[in-house]
């Protein structure tokens, strides 16, 4: 990976050593028998009750002297929720200075998609399909959250998540797990930074280990049921590609999987994780998901759920007291033994010392690191390479201030600082965002009237008063500009919806407004596809920005003004209605696809025979095609692809597949366009995906101007677990596609000889 230069202020380069270089920490790990030397030589001197003190993770509770007296005695190994430098150096100090052996506590946070500038939630940031972002923005806000005494979030989510009924869906990187697990890692690279005992470095942590976005109906903390060949070929892959990496830790899931709680799930635990990834890193529950096991009805109380997960694989407890009640007893009744409780307490005194904390506890960052104007140009530019630009008939964008003179900006997402920030936001403050309105008052307020009706009050309200007005301010305008989607807390844990229609009166308002004849711009703003064809429809442009944090405001004014041409692509299928949940590209074919054009609803004859509508796989009221696929977006210009070329079309599996295609501009912006590589193995021991992700790659272009676009894949990328449960490569005829989008492109077809 090569270093980026990048403009620092000069306060902010005493405190950001590394800002944008990053390699994997796993990777470039030096002094690693140092590190095992000084493990062994500590836990030689550690009595078991102090070995259980490091396994227990605690959420601060109680007085301040009962946290104090915890750490004194080494019964609290890291400690979740503390966001104070000063009250985490309080803790070092107590810790380092007043317990027998000096050990200092991990502090913990969920920093999720910024810690104070807040960039688009990761679903967001996954629509730009661009890993060095990604790791940027992972990047700043740990030289955040580090400053604060933070050195472990509990990030990247990489559940692959096929169901935005899903509220989680928002902290994933969407449906696909190539993407996942590009911009997985690219996460902990910037989360980890070069090394991870840098004071800006804070630990990763991959999760939720495994399968919890699959959960049944999207219903959150629902069971999964997901096949071993199933969770191997595609909710293990970006897990796999977070342990390569070099994720510090992992994190168990809540779910039960076919009847096992991943928490006590030893087969994923150890099987696959420690044996055959050879995962020398930490893991941690869920929030009392050891107890949790309990109400799962798989372990019957607390004793036995501390022997369930320490049998499994797991190292720390988070906050359900399971390991801190009930560990030595289990050892003196011979229930579990000493041995795995080192193994446990290796892993995490592992992470400590690599994270640096026994030679530096103490935090002593600037303070001044939080919301630098370098941060918010980084939060700016995630959110312009987010936003999709979903329609765009007649170019209504983007808008030209000299010939625009009134702009109606209307709907509830307009100005609402809490709720562009998204779902996980615990420490950036509404006070720092920039909504669209203010944006638009202060960069295009001098160019052009802007009158402000926001019609609604929050993304839920059922109050009419505000519509009239609204389309009042509609007549008056040129344009209208229509702010709608979720307010942050429909999305997000524990935040599933059947219903992803837009909620409150938001759809009656974009009805109304396009009943004046105004052109009608929709930018919505929400934590997971909604189900918005009415909308679309309605609209002569549509943007979707999901969350996009603090910089929301100035990003989307510079996009719907011109400044910045859209490049996001959706990271996820948008589904027509929730009826076709789950919805995703790279589905199985069935023995009967749906065709092209299948009969409707409306069109089936009274008293039609039985097999009249085809016998396929389609709904009757919703077809087969989603409202849009996986990968799509527009642009301000258009691209055209041509001369599509393989340098082999006969490989074998040592081999590199070398594909090269044209692309070209053709419109009158210059812009970005994301040249994605699919392709499908035909014929499999089992039945393969009608075609997966297996590259992309942004490219920029002038008007008018071509580039030959190159990608490398080696055919062993080309693997899959098949019938034998055996990763290979099955030779044999493969179609490729370079597209825009999940469906269509240029095509052309090889073969993998044995
Ligand atoms: C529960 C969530 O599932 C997990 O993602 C999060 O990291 C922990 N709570 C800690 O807040």
């Amino acid at each position: 990976m090569k270093n980026k230069i990048y403009l620092l202020s000069a306060s902010l380069m005493v405190a950001t050593f590394s800002f944008f270089s990053c390699v994997s920490s796993g990777e470039k790990e030096t002094g690693k028998d140092e590190i095992e030397k000084k493990v062994e030589n500590l836990l030689g001197k550690m009595t078991l009750q102090e070995k259980i003190g490091q396994m227990n993770q605690l959420s601060p509770y109680g007085s301040e002297e009962e946290m104090y007296a915890l750490v004194k005695e080494g019964k609290v190994g890291s400690f979740l929720n503390i966001v104070n430098a000063e009250v985490a150096n309080k803790i070092q100090k107590t810790a380092v200075e007043q317990s027998r052996l000096g050990i200092p506590v991990l502090m913990a946070r969920d920093v999720i998609h910024g810690y104070k500038t807040i960039f688009p939630i990761c679903l967001g940031q996954a629509a730009s399909f661009n890993p060095d972002l990604v790791r940027e923005s992972a990047r700043v806000a740990a030289i955040e959250a580090s400053a604060d005494g933070i050195r472990w979030t509990f990030a990247p989510m990489i559940d692959v998540s096929r169901d935005p009924r899903w509220g989680r869906i928002a902290e994933s990187c969407g449906e696909d797990p190539y993407l996942t697990a590009v911009l997985g890692k690219a996460m902990i690279e910037g989360f980890q930074g070069d090394s991870l005992n840098d004071p800006t470095s804070i630990a990763a942590c991959a999760k939720h280990f495994v399968g919890y976005g699959a959960a049944e109906s999207g219903r959150d903390y629902n069971s999964t049921f997901l096949p071993e060949r199933l969770l191997r070929n595609v909710y293990l892959p970006p897990f796999e590609a977070a342990a390569k990496a070099g994720a510090a830790t992992f994190m168990t899931s809540f779910n039960d999987n076919d009847g096992v709680p991943s928490t006590g799930n030893k087969f994923i635990l150890k099987n696959v994780l420690r044996e055959e990834w050879k995962y020398d890193g930490m893991v941690v529950t869920d929030w009392a998901s050891a107890t949790e096991m309990i109400t799962h009805g798989f372990c019957k109380d607390a004793a036995d759920a501390a022997k369930k997960s320490l049998d499994a694989g797991v190292d720390m407890d988070m906050v359900s007291g399971a390991f801190s009640g009930n560990l030595e007893n289990l050892v003196k009744e011979n229930k579990i033994s000493e041995k795995q409780i080192d193994e446990a307490v290796r892993n995490i005194l592992r992470l400590k010392f690599r994270l640096g904390l026994f030679e530096n506890p103490y935090v002593s960052t600037p303070q001044s690191v939080k919301y630098s104007p370098e941060h918010l140009a980084k939060a700016k530019q995630a959110v312009e390479q987010s936003v999709i630009l979903l329609k765009n008939t007649n170019q209504t964008l983007p808008l030209n201030a000299d010939e625009v003179h009134t702009v109606a900006v209307v709907g509830p997402l307009a100005d609402a600082p809490h709720d562009q920030m998204g779902t996980w936001v615990f420490d950036g403050e509404k006070a720092h965002t920039q909504t669209p309105l203010a944006a638009l008052r202060a960069v295009y307020g001098d160019k052009v009237r802007i009158i402000y009706e926001p019609a609604l009050a929050y993304s839920r309200d059922k109050q009419t008063t505000g519509l009239a007005k609204a389309v009042n301010a509609a007549k008056q305008a040129d344009v209208v500009l229509a702010f709608v989607g979720e307010e942050s807390i429909l999305s997000g844990e524990a935040h599933s919806l059947a219903d992803l229609n837009l909620q409150g009166l938001q759809s009656e308002l974009i009805e109304k407004l396009s009943q004046t004849g105004k052109p009608l711009v929709t930018v919505v703003m929400a934590g997971r596809p909604l189900t918005i064809a009415k909308e679309v429809e309605e609209s002569d442009a549509v943007l979707y920005a999901f969350h996009p944090g603090t910089m929301g405001g100035p990003a989307l004014a510079d996009i719907l003004f011109g400044k910045v041409n859209p490049s996001g692509k959706t990271p996820v299928t948008f589904p027509k209605m929730v009826g076709q949940l789950p919805m995703y590209y790279a589905h199985n074919n069935t023995g009967r696809p749906a065709l092209e054009k299948e009969m409707l609803l409306d069109e089936i004859p009274m008293e039609a025979g039985q097999t009249s509508v085809g016998c396929r796989s389609f709904f009757l009221d919703a077809g087969s095609t989603p409202l849009f696929p996986f990968g799509y977006g527009l642009s301000y210009t258009t691209f055209s692809y041509g001369n599509l070329k393989i340098v082999s079309g006969k490989l074998t599996v040592s081999d590199t597949l070398k594909v090269s295609v044209e692309l070209k501009n053709t419109g009158r912006y210059e812009g970005t366009e994301v040249v994605q590589l699919y392709v499908q193995d035909k014929v499999g021991s089992v039945t393969r995906p009608v075609k997966e992700l297996k590259r992309f790659q942004r490219v920029n272009l002038q008007p008018g101007e071509s580039k030959q676009v190159m990608f490398d894949l080696p055919v062993s990328e080309l693997a899959f677990w098949n019938i034998d449960m055996k990763k290979v490569v099955e030779p044999g005829d493969f179609k490729l596609w370079v597209a825009s989008d999940s469906q269509g492109g240029l095509t052309t077809e090889f073969n993998v000889a044995e």
